[in-house]
């Protein structure tokens, strides 16, 4: 497993369930990560890592 997806996994269910990573294209992720993340207080570059295995996985 990747540290992105550590991250995505660990910080992405607390609220849902963990999203499909298919569901959002590549500017959405940006977009949903940024607004869901920061609810988390989560640093820029962790946002990065989760951004990253979303997009790399839809
Ligand atoms: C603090 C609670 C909370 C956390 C943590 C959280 N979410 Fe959410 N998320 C929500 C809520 C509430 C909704 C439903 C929003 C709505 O329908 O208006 C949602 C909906 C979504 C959706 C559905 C699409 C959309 O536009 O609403 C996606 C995708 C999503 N979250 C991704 C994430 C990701 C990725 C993370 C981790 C970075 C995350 N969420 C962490 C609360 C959270």
């Amino acid at each position: 497993m990747t540290n992105g997806e550590r991250l995505f996994r660990s910080n992405c269910r607390s609220c849902h369930i963990l999203p499909n990573p298919k569901s959002q294209t590549d500017s959405d992720w940006v977009v949903l990560v940024n607004r869901y993340g920061s609810r988390l207080d989560l640093a820029t570059e962790i946002q990065a890592e989760i951004i990253a295995h979303l997009q790399s996985m839809n």
